[in-house]
């Protein structure tokens, strides 16, 4: 299993140790514009391995493709981050030039290859990637809800001060601070609804902070984050790899399913060797279904802005 991860930026290097670190990969690939610095990160990695006990050789590269040929997966990371005060959405101008360019070179040296798309303004940036390679749906997944539904998550744990692991939780819509659509109805702690642990008034912050999940961060780091981001990719990544068919919510071309059509955009997906094994839809509430609508306006609208 070879994986090509494209920015070896704070996400991309996040990327790459989350996966070496699962050991489930032969190869990855780490691939950067600056002279050396894939190199150093992926040298600077590779010297965790007798430490953390991982296999997997990661490799890193100045900008040469033919290094990333016969991927399975490849990941998109290249772009400029948000700085405090930006929304994704702003990032359009410089990165859409940055993911076309990228996408047609890793298709060009692995054409069976699986895309996933973490550059933001991230379900454009995934639809952009569908106009420019021509792949089928199924191989190309815009991560966004992976790590919504993880900010979901812990901020539901932490309202209700209980354990992660005892809360499930899923975000879906767009990526962006006004598209994300909590899904506040299914969530629940060890199947009962959460609803049963917490007042209305606090699950509506727990919703407008899940929102902003992304923004908080960057204020605070004056960048935007990247474990977390890093951690949700590697899940997709594993997930295609091992043929898991885990769920995760996931943005992807939609023809018909909720409602919508010809744009990228989270809902909850099935992953397997496949990519996208199934888009599951499910049943919303109508409040959910409104917001998700609005959200679906909201990215369509930006995907407007680009010039294909
Ligand atoms: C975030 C970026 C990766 O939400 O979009 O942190």
């Amino acid at each position: 299993m070879k994986v090509t991860i494209v920015g070896a930026g704070a996400v991309g290097a996040s990327c790459a140790e989350y996966i070496a670190i699962k050991n489930f990969a032969s190869e990855v690939v780490l691939l950067d514009i600056k002279e050396g610095y894939a190199e150093g990160k992926a040298m600077d990695l590779m010297q965790c391995a007798s430490l953390n006990a991982f296999d997997t050789k990661i490799k890193g590269t100045t900008n040469d493709y033919s290094k990333t040929d016969n991927s399975n997966i490849c990941v998109i990371t290249s772009g400029i981050p948000r700085k405090p005060g930006m929304t994704r959405e702003e990032l359009i101008g410089i990165n859409a030039g940055i993911v076309k360019t990228v996408s047609k070179n890793l298709v060009k040296f692995s054409p069976e290859t699986i895309l996933i798309v973490v550059s933001n303004p991230m379900d454009t940036m995934t639809y952009l990637t569908h106009k420019v390679t021509g792949l089928p749906k199924n191989r190309i997944i815009g991560m966004g809800g992976a790590l919504d539904s993880a900010r979901f998550k812990y901020r539901l744990a932490e309202a209700i001060d209980a354990p992660i692991s005892d809360v499930d939780g899923m975000v879906i819509g767009g990526h962006s601070d006004s598209g994300m659509v909590p899904l506040i109805s299914h969530a629940t702690r060890n199947s009962i609804k959460i609803s049963e642990f917490i007042s209305k008034e606090r699950l509506e912050q727990v919703k407008q902070d899940t929102k902003v999940g992304g923004a908080t961060l960057t204020k605070l780091l004056g960048t935007s984050a990247w474990y977390a981001p890093g951690a949700a990719v590697s899940g997709l990544v594993q997930a295609i790899a091992c043929n898991q068919k885990k769920v995760f919510p996931c943005s992807v071309l939609l023809e018909g399913e909720y409602g919508l059509n010809n744009l990228c955009i989270g809902v909850p997906v099935m992953l397997g060797s496949n990519g996208i094994e199934k888009i599951i839809d499910i049943k919303l509430t109508e409040a959910d279904k409104a917001h998700l609508k609005s959200s679906a306006d909201g990215v369509k609208k930006t995907n407007g802005l680009l010039k294909i």
